[in-house]
């Protein structure tokens, strides 16, 4: 896969139109404090440095073929410059600008809960717990943009087969690391912290859900959540909980970090459709990042669960998709 370095980093949307509006009220004011906080003038030379290049560190995987995509794929620029990780700020430039700050090792991720073999795993075990795959999946944004990335990692399955979930478990819980010494972003209320958000446990068994912990043949950037993060590409982006602490296997559905902060605007589900729209906008379009055009680019037919129906509609038979939103 090669990367396209010759595009210019340039965002094609406009923020404000497409920004949930208490974070588009505090944005200001997170941008501020970073701005006096521990990050100074001397971050702006790494940001630089860090921004337009790829980080370098490999991340060895074997194509799936079962997961190609004929789409364009989106520049690595791209998919590293315009990010969503409020633990950094809630500006898209926020995340690649302030996340060298988050320490990747060591790392553990805690599983535990409903299941026969707790275990806290250590990121470069949990690494080796299956074949590292590259996956090209269609990602799609609830603010209306879209990417096609190419995801390094392995079916979520092979964690939870290893730690045997009990026949009560029915859920299953992603915690993300909330620490305001590394996350200048966790000292705005804009969202309940540490970022939580939760799969049905037969979703996350999914072949489709990935455990990923790298893109573009290289390990996670920080701003895409290293050193892993969750891929779910049936489901609005924000299901795909980044900087993974703790997955805890349950009988009851996790409250999750934007159900609890606007239970209106964003159910539990949250898969895509284009036939339900958010209540402040149309989900019938998308616009794909990096597209020749850019703000003025022709906005592309958002598909039933991202594209993925054959692999997931199932799931959902027989459930009302605009109550279960
Ligand atoms: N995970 C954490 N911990 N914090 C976040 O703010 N944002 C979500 C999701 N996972 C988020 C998160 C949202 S809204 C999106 S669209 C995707 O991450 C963005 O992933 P990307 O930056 O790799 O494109």
């Amino acid at each position: 896969m090669k990367k396209d370095a010759k595009t210019p980093y340039q965002s094609t949307i406009d923020p404000s139109s497409i920004t949930p509006k208490k974070v588009f009220e505090q944005r200001r004011q997170l941008i501020q404090m970073a701005a006096v906080g521990a990050l100074g003038l001397s971050d702006m030379s790494f940001f630089s440095r860090q921004a337009f290049a790829s980080n370098g560190t490999k991340l060895p995987s074997k194509k799936n073929p079962s997961y190609f995509l004929p789409d364009k794929i989106t520049s690595y620029k791209d998919i590293t410059m315009y990010n969503n990780f409020y633990e950094f700020g809630t500006d898209k430039s926020d995340p690649a600008r302030y996340a060298h700050t988050l320490k990747t090792r060591p790392w553990t991720v805690s599983v535990e809960g409903l299941v026969k073999k707790p275990k806290e795993w250590d990121i470069d075990s949990l690494l080796k717990l299956a074949a590292m795959e590259e996956r090209v999946y269609r990602f799609r944004c609830v603010e209306g943009w879209s990417m096609v990335i190419p995801w390094n990692g392995y079916a979520l399955s092979h964690l939870i087969k290893a730690c045997q979930p009990l026949g009560s478990a029915k859920y299953v819980e992603f915690v993300s690391l909330a620490d305001p010494k590394q996350m200048p972003g966790v000292n705005n209320s804009v969202l309940n912290w540490p970022y939580t958000e939760g799969l049905r446990l037969d979703e996350a068994m999914n072949p489709l859900t990935l455990l990923s912990f790298g893109l573009y043949g290289e390990i996670l950037p920080n701003q895409n959540g290293a050193p892993v993060r969750l891929v779910v590409p049936w489901k609005y982006g924000f299901k795909s909980a980044k900087s993974i602490v703790k997955i805890r296997f349950t009988d009851k559905e996790p409250a999750t970090s934007w159900k609890i902060s606007a239970p209106y605007e964003y159910g539990f589900y949250s898969n895509v459709n284009p036939d339900v729209n958010h209540p402040r906008w149309s989900q019938a379009t998308e616009r794909r990042i990096g597209s020749e055009g850019g703000l003025f680019a022709p906005k592309v037919k958002t598909l039933p669960f991202n594209g993925y129906a054959e692999e997931v509609a199932h799931l959902y038979k027989g459930m009302d998709l605009r109550k279960f939103y």
